[in-house]
């Protein structure tokens, strides 16, 4: 007891007062169970385990495709969508931008420090500010004035600077001319073998062995063309029968990222032997796409992307037995301040469509329709042969299905808008109920 109190009186405060705790209670130990569990092992830092984790350059590419369940209706066909958003700064243009970099880098052409003009849609500008925030370039990105909220608020966010002109053509003018002035080293992104080599390296050996060499057509939306042709130019050296279709938007129609260029403006990177077929897109059958894709099959994507699926739908109907790839280039997200996706954006009835629209509109039109009956429109050329596809969506929401007919003697022009049809004297509906004869 004595020596106890001595040795508390010697110790410094704090020890004292922790002398003075009450012991705790002994903890009598669990019994052990049967079979223990076992502490995980964790592994040790040993030289060149950095190099176990990929940086961000590493998770470009690789993009996962995955099959549409619902819009391709009752086919034999498989449609596949390859899913460029999951690239890390959002889009296709990833491959291309790190790829222009770091060939133009190899090539002694830029240093580290050095300053990258570019003239972009918005996409490449994102994914080239991710690339040089990643290298360590300064980068000047010339933008159309109508590009996105959103992509020029991400392209500032990884440090770019952002300057905007009146059109795509004026953009690249402007580019030409601060090159000229030397005011940085443009990538030229129009007229570089990299941008299409990124895709010959990358999207297309991914496509060849994510559909196990079955791919028999491949859909992309164009731009500076990139895409389609280092994506079509591999795959064809694999299989000559692979179908390449280019998509460009209508005369006067204007959807984020791609052009129908103007004489005179074609990048050097279009060779048109690499494209099989060229389809039009209107702007409203790319976003009602869109919204139907993320309703309908839980996929956000961007409005060419969506596009590229919806041209896909319309190629389904042509064929038997097909696999076709729609490339998605980027995700819906990156158009939320358009209003495309707002709830009551397409609410209203859908407008009469072109012929070459048919099959995509019907798809889009009956899964975004609940209602106990489903009538279809069919205008003759071009539009023949929905009413499987009707029969089977009506059959799966238990709905009836009436078929209306326009009939006419002559048909000149398949792909005239079909509001000329209504014209009086063109020629006149007929109502035919067919769920029956369908075997609905
Ligand atoms: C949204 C979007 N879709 C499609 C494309 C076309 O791709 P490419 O330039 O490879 O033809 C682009 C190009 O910038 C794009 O931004």
């Amino acid at each position: 007891m004595r020596v106890q109190q001595r040795a508390a009186q010697a110790a410094p405060a704090a020890v004292r007062q922790r002398a003075r705790t009450p012991a705790p209670p002994t903890l009598t130990p669990a019994p052990a169970p049967a079979t223990a569990p076992t502490a995980p092992r964790v592994a040790l830092p040993r030289p060149g385990l950095r190099d176990a984790f990929p940086t961000v350059e590493e998770l470009v590419g690789h993009t996962p495709i995955v099959r549409l369940q619902h819009l391709p209706g009752n086919t034999t066909n498989i449609v596949l969508a390859k899913l460029e958003g999951h690239n890390p700064a959002g889009s296709a243009k990833d491959r291309p931008a790190l790829h222009m970099l770091k060939e133009a880098e190899r090539r002694g052409q830029i240093r580290r420090g050095d300053t990258i003009i570019e003239a972009t849609s918005g996409n490449t500008g994102i994914a080239l500010a991710m690339a040089a925030a990643i290298r360590g370039y300064k980068l000047k990105l010339i933008l159309p004035s109508s590009s996105s909220a959103e992509r020029i608020a991400t392209m500032t966010a990884y440090g770019a600077e952002v300057i905007l002109a009146p059109s795509m053509e004026a953009s690249r003018d402007m580019l030409v001319q601060m090159e000229r002035e030397g005011l940085g080293h443009c990538l030229d992104q129009y007229n570089n073998e990299d941008n299409t080599a990124s895709h010959y390296i990358g999207t297309g050996p991914e496509i060849w062995a994510q559909t196990g060499g079955r791919v028999t057509h491949v859909v992309s939306s164009m731009g500076t063309f990139g895409t389609i042709m280092g994506t079509g130019r591999y795959l064809k050296e694999r299989n000559p029968a692979v179908q390449v279709v280019g998509l460009q938007p209508s005369e006067h129609v204007s959807i984020p990222g791609i052009r129908r260029w103007s004489p005179g403006y074609v990048p050097s990177l279009y060779k048109p032997e690499g494209i099989d077929r060229v389809l039009d897109l209107t702007a409203r059958e790319a976003e009602e796409t869109a919204r139907c894709l993320a309703r309908v099959e839980g996929i956000f994507a961007g409005i060419s992307g969506a596009g590229a699926v919806s041209a896909a739908l319309r190629l389904s109907a042509e064929v038997d037995d097909a696999v076709i790839v729609a490339v998605v280039c980027d995700r819906g997200d990156r158009y939320l301040s358009t209003g495309v996706f707002n709830a009551a954006a397409g609410a209203e009835d859908p407008a009469p469509c072109h012929a070459a629209e048919f099959h995509s509109a019907l798809a889009r039109l009956l899964h975004g329709h609940a209602g106990p009956h489903y009538v279809l429109f069919t205008a003759g050329a071009g539009c023949e042969g929905g009413e499987g596809e009707a029969a089977a969506a009506a059959a799966l929401k238990g709905a009836a299905l009436l078929v209306r007919k326009f009939v006419r003697d002559t048909w000149d022009d398949p792909a005239a808008p079909s509001a000329d049809w209504q014209e009086p004297g063109h020629g006149a509906f007929v109502d035919e109920w067919v769920s029956e004869g369908l075997g609905v």
